[in-house]
């Protein structure tokens, strides 16, 4: 009897444990990754990523963005929460340059690295912002573990968006360049 009540705990608390790390995860959840759907689709509106973006000046950045980067910005809505939304196109490889990509900016192109600024609350200690990276096509890009980099990334981690952020990005997190 006493041998089956101490299963019984161990399968409760493990599967309390694998509750509380599935719904804790600050990122790649069911809501980030429909959150950034949309906020995909009011980019593209905006004329902010896709081929027929609007094309900027770009510069020369710093890893993890890119050897080259294109920097714009606005306030938009999404999901009925309007904020400012941050969109960073990261090119690079052979032969990428501030005037390679200006004339030709999808050739170089890796991904969109966003910020939009949520709704108070959201994350308070890391200025409500939400992350995402998008490839070229607008699918989300992964970690290693696998898990979508949209939402809070990687809220507590040593490394990745808001880590990084918080030591380079000023008091905004924002990391602005070039402005
Ligand atoms: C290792 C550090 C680091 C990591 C990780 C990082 N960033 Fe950045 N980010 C920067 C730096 C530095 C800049 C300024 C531009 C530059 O010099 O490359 C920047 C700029 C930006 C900008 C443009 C903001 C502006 O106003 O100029 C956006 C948007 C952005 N990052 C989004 C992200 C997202 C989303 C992630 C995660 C998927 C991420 N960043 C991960 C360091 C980092």
């Amino acid at each position: 009897m006493k041998k089956i009540n101490r299963l019984a705990l161990a399968a409760m608390a493990a599967l309390f444990s694998f509750t509380v790390a599935a719904s804790a995860a600050p990122f790649g959840n069911k809501d980030d990754i429909s959150f950034a759907k949309s906020l995909w689709t009011a980019l593209e509106k905006a004329e902010f990523v896709g081929p027929n973006r609007i094309n900027v000046r770009p510069f020369e950045g710093n890893e993890p963005h890119g050897a080259i980067q294109q920097v714009l910005g606005k306030t938009i809505t999404v999901d009925g929460k309007t904020g400012k939304v941050l969109v960073k196109a990261n090119h690079g490889g052979k032969g990428a340059s501030v005037a390679t990509v200006y004339d030709n900016p999808n050739k170089f192109l890796g991904a969109y690295t966003v910020m939009f600024k949520r709704e108070a609350g959201y994350d308070t200690k890391n200025k409500d912002w939400f992350w995402a990276k998008y490839n070229k096509a607008g699918a989300l890009m992964t970690n290693p573990k696998k898990m979508q980099l949209a939402g809070r990334v990687a809220k507590g981690a040593q490394k990745g968006c808001i880590f990084c952020h918080t030591a380079a990005g000023g008091e905004d997190l924002e990391t602005l360049t070039e402005k």
